[in-house]
Order: structure tokens, then sequence, then C-alpha cells
């Protein structure tokens, strides 16, 4: 019997409907290798969502995220300018974003910051210090934090305007993602970095407090503590030194676009957002306004969050790996968008569809083989 799989797809703002169209071309050329269907239902999300039916996460589309076995969604959002247009509560990062994970309780973050041996000439960092590549898996809690926190902005009895945001977490909240971030330390180097700021904030205090509880279940788990702006010039120096890092909201944002940054481009990072129900997979980054319509955006973020809707969703573990052989191919054939083509004069420049062509036909071969 086939499997049928129902997959909500929020193409988003800017670059976000030109990486997509291309991501989504795996599901095609999947099923026709494959005892597998998916059927894909586009539905309004972001800027464009907002201008068409006045509001960013319309009704329709909850209904059609409700209804679908996982949901892909491309970055949204405008130019500092552009946003300007929108109220407040409506700009897609206010009005979408943070509504969709709050929606589907998505906690886990899983943001991985990789580049094989291969494709180390990308980074902008020295040879010696990524021979071996990188491989790191960072872990973002994406529901909490100063996210989710209650906000007040005001007039003070000064006369002095003042704001108020909050970094709000549970036990619960802390223990959810922690427990995920262990279970990943376990399956792979045993070794799990907690980025924190306790010599600081309260959150990071019962954050350290939890993550000890849940330590005991895992002895086999060497945990390291290391604080967030620490890590951040470690992520630089020796990013070979970690494996699972796990952390708050906030850090994780900041700390996996630094990912993006040692790998030489943002367009290198998808990532996965898991909740107890449904998961949703976006590129870590957003919709790059600078570089729109130029058919100049990397893919490769977008078709590597569809690798992970394989994997982490329908456990299509094989395709999912194919689908990441066949981008490692097209770098390795000598082909490389824009954004990565500074790091070497032997790159031979494709655009987005190209890229896209490229990818598929690699792995319509390795479907075949
Ligand atoms: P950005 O991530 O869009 O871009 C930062 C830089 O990275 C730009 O130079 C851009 O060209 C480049 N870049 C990003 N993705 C790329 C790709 N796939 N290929 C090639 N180059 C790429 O960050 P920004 O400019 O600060 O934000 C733009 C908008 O995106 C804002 O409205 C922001 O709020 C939104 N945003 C949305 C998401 C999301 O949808 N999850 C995430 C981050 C930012
Ligand atoms: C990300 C983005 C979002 C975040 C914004 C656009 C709400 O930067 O997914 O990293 O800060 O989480
Ligand atoms: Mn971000």
């Amino acid at each position: 019997m086939t499997n049928a799989y129902k997959i909500a797809v929020l193409p988003g703002d800017a670059i976000g409907p030109e990486i997509m169209l291309q991501a989504v071309r795996v599901f095609s050329v999947l099923q026709e290798h494959r005892d597998v269907s998916f059927e894909l239902i586009e539905a309004p999300f972001g800027a464009a969502a907002y201008f068409e039916h006045g509001k960013a996460f319309p009704e329709q589309t909850k209904a059609i995220c409700d209804d679908a076995d996982a949901i892909l969604k491309g970055p949204v959002g405008l130019s500092h300018e552009e946003s300007q247009k929108i109220p407040v509560e409506e700009q897609p990062e206010r009005g979408a974003i943070l509504p969709l994970r709050a929606r589907y309780n998505t906690f886990a973050n899983f943001r991985p910051i990789y580049l094989s041996p291969d494709m180390a000439h990308f980074s902008p960092l020295k040879k010696e210090i990524i021979s071996d590549g990188i491989d790191i898996l960072l872990i973002r809690e994406l529901v909490g934090g100063l996210y989710f926190g209650s906000k007040d902005r005001g007039i003070n009895s000064e006369g002095k305007r003042y704001v108020n945001e909050a970094l709000e977490y549970t036990e619960d909240q802390i223990r959810q993602v922690l427990l995920v971030a262990f279970e990943q330390a376990r399956s792979r180097k045993k070794r799990l970095h907690n980025i924190h700021k306790s010599n600081v904030l309260m959150s990071s205090v019962l954050w350290n407090e939890v993550l000890a509880e849940v330590q005991v279940e895992y002895p086999d788990v060497e945990v390291i503590h290391q604080l967030v702006d620490a890590a951040a010039t470690a992520l630089c120096l020796n990013p070979g030194q970690f494996d699972v890092m796990v952390m708050e909201n906030m850090f994780g944002d900041i700390l996996s676009d630094q990912g993006g940054g040692i790998l030489g481009s943002l367009g290198l990072m998808p990532s996965a957002c898991l909740g107890p129900d449904k998961a949703y997979y976006e590129p870590s980054h957003g919709s790059a306004p600078d570089i729109a319509g130029k058919n100049m955006a990397n893919p490769y973020s977008m078709i590597g969050s569809v690798a992970m809707m394989l994997e982490m969703s329908f456990n299509l573990k094989d395709e999912s790996a194919m689908v990441w052989q066949a981008m490692k191919s097209v770098f390795e054939a000598g082909y490389s968008t824009a954004d990565l083509s500074g790091s070497s004069e032997d790159v031979q420049l494709v655009s987005t569809d190209e890229f896209g062509d490229k990818v598929m036909q690699a792995l319509d071969e390795l479907l075949n083989a």
C-alpha cells in the first residue's frame, strides 16, 4: 500500500517562493521512484498573506496546517523599510512565525551546523581549524524565553518611556527540551554542551538546576557547561569541540546564525521545529530581501529542510540521506551558488533554478541505482 502524506506548503516572502519551488521538486522525484505519495497544499503565510488576506497567518492557513502531516515553511519577512507598511502585530515575525510555533508547541528546534570535509572550503575558517568539516547539532528551545514572556511598554512616573520584556520559563518547558537534547547526545557522540548565562540570569540558574536532574538519567552523556558569550568565541576558534549544543530561545537564535557564518552562508542552514504532535520545517535564515527576485538564493537550506522532514516526520531515512548526498554531489562537481562562490576561484556559479535542476538530476540517479 502506498504511504500517503499531506504537507502544508507555506512559500513565504522574498526568496521564500524561489527556494520553495526547488525544494518541493524533491517530492515529485521521490514519488516517481518509490511507493509513496505526497499531497502538497499551498497556503498564504507571512507578509504576502497580510497584503492579500489582511492576516499574516490567515484562518484558512491554520486549518490547512492543522490537517497536514507536516508543514514546510519558507522564510517570511520584509526589509526593515517595507515592514513598516504592516501594523506591528501583523508583521510576519510576530503575526505568523511565533503563532505558528505556539500553535504546535514546536519546542525543540534542530539547527544542524554541518559541512562535510569536502565542502570545508566554503567556510571562512582556516583549513587547519576545520579539516574534518563541521558537524554540530544546535538545539534551540523555541517556544519560551524572551520571545513568549510578558511584555509591557509605557510611560513611567518620571514621564519617560520604558519597556519591560520578561524571559520566562517553567521547569517543564526546560525539561522537555533538555530530554530531547540528551537523547540526541546519546545517539551521537555522548557529549552535550549546555549553553547558559547562569552568572547573571536567574533563568539560566533554573535551567541548570533542571539539567542536573535530567542528567542523572543519562550517566553515559558527558555534559560541558559553557557560558553563551564564551560559546560564541569557541564556535569560531574550535568548532570541533561541539557535537550537540542546547540552549534557550534567544541564545539559539543568535548562535545558530553564527553557525551559518562559520559554514560560509546562512543558505546552508536548514532546520526542524518539533512539537509533541506536529513538526514544521524551515530554513534557519530569513527571507533575504537583498537578493530576492534575482534567482541567486541558495536553496540548500530549503531542500535540506525537506530532507529533515523525510527523516523525522515520515521515517524515510534512506531517501533523506539521498537528498543530502545529491546536494553534496553537486558541490563536489564544482558547482556553487553565489553566496558561497567567493571562497574559491574554481567554482562554477549556478542560479537557484540550476542548483535545483542539478540536485534533482542527482537524486533521480541515486534513486534509480
Ligand atoms: P536574512 O537571513 O534574510 O539574511 C541575512 C544575509 O544572509 C543576507 O545577506 C542574505 O542575502 C543572506 N542569505 C540568507 N539566506 C540565504 C540563502 N538561502 N542564499 C543566499 N544568501 C542568503 O536576515 P535579515 O536580512 O536580517 O532578515 C530579512 C527578513 O527575514 C526580516 O524580515 C527577518 O525578520 C526575516 N526572518 C525570517 C525568518 C524566518 O522566516 N524563519 C528567519 C530570520 C529572519
Ligand atoms: C529565526 C528567526 C525568527 C526568530 C524571527 C524571524 C521571529 O530569526 O527563525 O531564527 O528570531 O526565531
Ligand atoms: Mn534567527
